[in-house]
């Protein structure tokens, strides 16, 4: 019992499965893990205090089947937003690829087909081949920036059911500014995502593109408590969007997918916003010290609004990669030729990236 009996092959698989290759970054126990873009800094201490409160009010109930409309999470995360967004244009998943599939579920599927700007996050592809739509993949300018007008273009060319647009883009760090957004809008008569999945490491000051929301019925703005607010484990993303385009989503997601358990947590953790958001300014500074450091050692920086740093010149990125993981530092090799990407972690993590690449050398 137990052992493997056939290859993939062997099953009635569906066909434009075959061959595909899951998502697969690696999990490896090694003391410095900057790969995925995680916040390395635990939930403070009392905050977690309160989350496990929560969670354990939740549980005495949890012989029930929770608020299916999530209520209370959504009033939170439309306070959080701000902008003038209202809970019935929130909608919220486990993590925000989660969020991301229920829009590509009720917008794309067999025969449709959505659209990015390559190199960016590796899920759009997954995600939409996984509801039987084809992935378009556009082109990105000089230092993979985006302008308007060429954002546009492709955009219309492409005439795709779903638009995927970064902001800031994954793996490159690059900020993509409302500009963009409002031109690729009016260039399609698809449902453009902005994913704002690390705006909260973008400068103050810059508008989100929530600013956009009013008046734009095919546009939805996504985010994740997973990097920000330290709460990748507990899997919770989330949208801003017109309340019909919330209501087609309700469409496609399973009975209950938000556990009680989750959505206490998540509550919880709202209502301490300032102090989960509190070690934002320290990664930035983290990611300002890599981005500094990495350029004095020689290295092509690009600019990043996120908490990770995308860098070029690396001679054999598989070999740089190799020699920082038998120092005991993973970041990750994205593909992209010449080039890696590290997360900013705590100080001391940061520290131990950057010794360790001095020392092995470019
Ligand atoms: C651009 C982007 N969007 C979405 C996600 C998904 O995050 P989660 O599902 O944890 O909310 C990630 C995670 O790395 C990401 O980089």
């Amino acid at each position: 019992m137990g052992g493997v009996t056939v290859s993939l092959d062997d099953l009635p698989l569906r066909e434009d499965l075959r061959g595909q290759q899951p998502y697969g970054a690696p999990q490896a126990p090694l003391p410095v893990a900057l790969n995925v873009n995680e916040n390395t800094h635990p939930v403070p201490d009392e905050v977690a205090d309160d989350i496990a409160d929560s969670v354990a009010v939740a549980l005495r109930d949890v012989n029930r089947y929770p608020d299916r409309e999530f209520t209370a999470l959504r009033e939170g995360f439309a306070e959080y937003l701000g902008h003038g967004v209202q809970p019935e244009q929130v909608w919220a998943a486990n993590g925000s690829n989660e969020v991301l599939q229920h829009v590509l579920q009720a917008f794309g599927g067999p025969g449709r087909t959505a659209f990015g700007f390559a190199p960016t996050y590796s899920m759009y592809t997954l995600l939409t081949r996984g509801v039987g739509s084809a992935f378009l993949s556009g082109e990105r300018g000089p230092g993979f920036t985006l302008t308007a007008e060429s954002a546009a273009d492709q955009v219309a060319a492409a005439d795709s059911d779903v638009v995927f647009l970064c902001a800031p883009n994954n793996p490159t760090g690059t900020p993509l500014e409302n500009d963009v957004v409002e031109a690729v809008y009016d260039a399609t008569d698809g449902i453009v995502i902005v994913d704002e999945a690390y705006r909260e490491f973008a400068p103050r000051d810059t508008p989100s593109a929530l600013q956009l929301l009013q008046g734009r019925p095919r546009l939805v703005v996504s985010r994740t408590m997973s990097k920000a607010f330290a709460f990748a484990g507990a899997r919770v993303g989330y949208l801003a969007a017109d309340p019909a385009l919330v209501d087609a989503l309700r469409l496609v997601r399973l009975p209950y997918h938000l556990s009680a358990l989750t959505q206490a947590a998540a509550s919880a953790a709202l209502r301490h916003a300032d102090t989960m958001l509190a070690m934002v300014d320290d990664i930035v500074e983290q990611r300002e010290r890599i981005s500094a450091t990495l350029e004095a050692l020689g290295y092509t920086v690009y600019p990043t609004w996120s908490n990770f740093v995308l860098f070029g010149g690396v001679a054999d990125p598989r070999a740089t990669w190799q020699a920082l993981y038998d120092r005991g530092v993973l970041i990750r090799d994205i593909g992209i030729p010449g080039h890696l990407r590290v997360t900013a972690g705590t100080e001391d993590e940061t520290s131990a990236f950057l010794d360790a690449l001095a020392e092995i050398g470019r």
